[in-house]
């Protein structure tokens, strides 16, 4: 297409286009964007940055990784995109400078897909730092690092990786995220709630969001929610400092969703159309591969990374396959529903393929990388009762038991566990039986506090010192917001629970809280 000198000037538009959108340089009338559609626009010419969302990577592997980028010149508005396809352009160098360009090309940004960009890129070299960036029409992007796993049979002296999650945007600053961007890990774990659909998440607003704040239901929703969770610049350096792989929680859909229905008694047929809408969202703004767009309404979301001998990363879904919690959800006591043994959290084919999975690893450390507690906990302030949470592991309690006896005769290497959700760091232990303090310990896992959720809160609440009296196997607990920062080598792991002291306010100052550490071999963890 030839490029015209002078610039259209697009009144706004009852098709949602505003004035502020892209305008496309040799396009001679509104009709001709109107009803031509899937056009290919060469050289796209923008009124405003179309890299507002900035870039991001993921899917690391030992000869590669996904890049994303989206091209929006008005993000809160759907996008400001006309209905064509747009080329963009990107380069992979050697190094930070971008001047030893090994890679180049370009791909489609299509409407269907909000002109959001996956590049899978292969044929790389193992455990490098490569450097990326986009260019449309004549802007370019900013420069992003990424990192190539070791391949599969490699030693590995260090690996470090953040664990990061649930960002409620009105709960405050992403200091958490302008520290970790500094880290420069190997990849990040994001385990989910990347957005909050929820209006209830708005109380105790310390910002807005600068896109629309209503609960998301259409797709045009979602987008532009994520546009306004996107469009952080501490995310974004979060984003550009490293690979994340991602996986959904339960504010990317709808709070507490349990595979195919929600809270609210919404039909199943109308929560599903729901749910379509926002697995397309999540797919168009995350850094994932072909393999997991939405296909028949669902998302293939669980996956393995290796890392050389070191680790095996099980990414879990624990939301789309799972069963309906027991007893009404919430905190609740003696639920027989919950010992059903028929009740699941991965589903039968996933958790086939983890077992499967765990039984030909042959790696040091073999990480399950989740969403919700799976360790028993007790929550009730009153010591006559037992409260527990159904959303969480405790709610398919058979189902845990099934995967720790797993681990135990076929003696898998080092369990290790990665969580979320709750919104506060925990170190636990993990009992074979947790009702019996002698039982063996089978594992361990590590809870990462939220980035944002819940405001600045406290370094202990008042029932801190009940809570972990009555469940012993807690090591560790910290109520501020931050990360986890995981340090990994043949013979320890390490997990540095880092911390901000408020979020209110930018600017809060890194600390690490704690460091707890497991040996190789040892299934218990102590303080460092
Ligand atoms: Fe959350």
């Amino acid at each position: 297409m030839k490029k015209t000198a002078g610039q259209i000037i697009l009144p706004t538009m009852a098709n949602g286009f505003s004035r502020r959108t892209l305008l496309a340089a040799g396009i001679g009338s509104l009709t001709a964007l109107m009803t031509i559609s899937h056009r290919v626009l060469a050289q796209p010419v923008f009124q405003n940055y179309p890299f507002s969302l900035g870039i991001a990577s993921g899917e690391p592997s030992a000869d590669g990784f996904v890049l994303w980028t989206r091209v929006a010149p008005d993000p809160f508005n759907g996008g400001g995109m006309p209905t064509d396809i747009v080329p963009v352009r990107w380069e992979i160098a050697s190094d930070d400078g971008m001047q030893q360009v090994i890679r180049q090309g370009e791909s489609p940004a299509r409407p269907e897909l909000a002109h959001s960009v996956h590049v899978e890129v292969a044929g790389l070299q193992p455990a490098r730092e490569y450097w990326y960036r986009f260019y449309v029409g004549g802007e370019a992007s900013p420069v992003g690092r990424v990192k190539t796993l070791p391949l599969a049979s490699a030693t590995v002296d260090r690996l470090r990786f953040g664990v990061a999650g649930c960002q409620s945007y009105y709960h405050g600053y992403y200091t958490a995220f302008e520290h970790l961007a500094k880290e420069q890990f190997d990849f990040v774990f994001h385990y989910g709630d990347y957005i909050y659909e929820a209006s209830y998440a708005i109380e105790n607003q310390v910002r807005a969001l600068p896109s629309p704040g209503a609960e998301p239901y259409s797709l045009d929703d979602y987008r532009n929610r994520y546009a306004g969770y996107k469009a952080d610049r501490d995310l974004q350096a979060a984003h550009a400092s490293t690979a994340f792989i991602v996986s959904f929680d339960d504010h990317e859909v709808d709070n507490n969703w349990a595979a195919e229905i929600d809270q609210d008694d919404t039909p199943r047929e109308v929560f599903l159309l729901r749910r379509a809408s926002a697995f397309q969202a999540y797919y168009e703004h995350m850094p994932l591969r072909l393999s997991s767009i939405p296909h028949s309404n669902q998302m293939l979301m669980y996956r393995r990374f290796k890392v050389g001998a070191l680790a095996e990363v099980n990414v879990l879904d624990t939301r789309q396959y799972r069963s309906n919690q027991p007893c009404g959800d919430g905190l609740k006591s003696n639920c027989a529903e919950a010992l059903d043994p028929s009740r699941t959290m991965l589903g039968s084919e996933q958790e086939k393929w983890l077992f499967d999975g765990l039984s030909r690893s042959t790696a040091t450390w073999n990480v399950h990388a989740q969403q919700v507690w799976m360790m028993r906990y007790d929550g009730s302030p009153d010591e006559s009762e037992v409260r527990q949470n159904m959303d969480s592991w405790d709610g398919t309690a058979v189902a845990r038991q099934r995967l720790f006896d797993y681990w135990q005769q076929h003696q898998i290497s080092n369990p290790i566990v990665l969580t979320g959700d709750v919104h506060t760091h925990w170190a636990a232990e993990l009992k074979a039986n947790f009702a019996d303090e002698n039982s063996a310990t089978v594992g361990c896992e590590f809870t990462a506090t939220s980035i944002s959720s819940f405001g600045d809160g406290s370094d202990q609440r008042p029932t801190t010192a009940q809570i972990l009296s009555q469940n012993p196997y807690i090591k560790f607990f910290n109520n501020r917001r931050g990360y986890l920062s995981m340090e990994v080598t043949a013979e320890l792991w390490q997990t540095h629970y880092r911390t901000v002291d408020y979020i209110s306010r930018p600017g809060a100052a890194l600390k690490t809280r704690a460091t707890y550490v497991v040996e190789a071999g040892e299934k218990a963890m102590h303080l460092a």
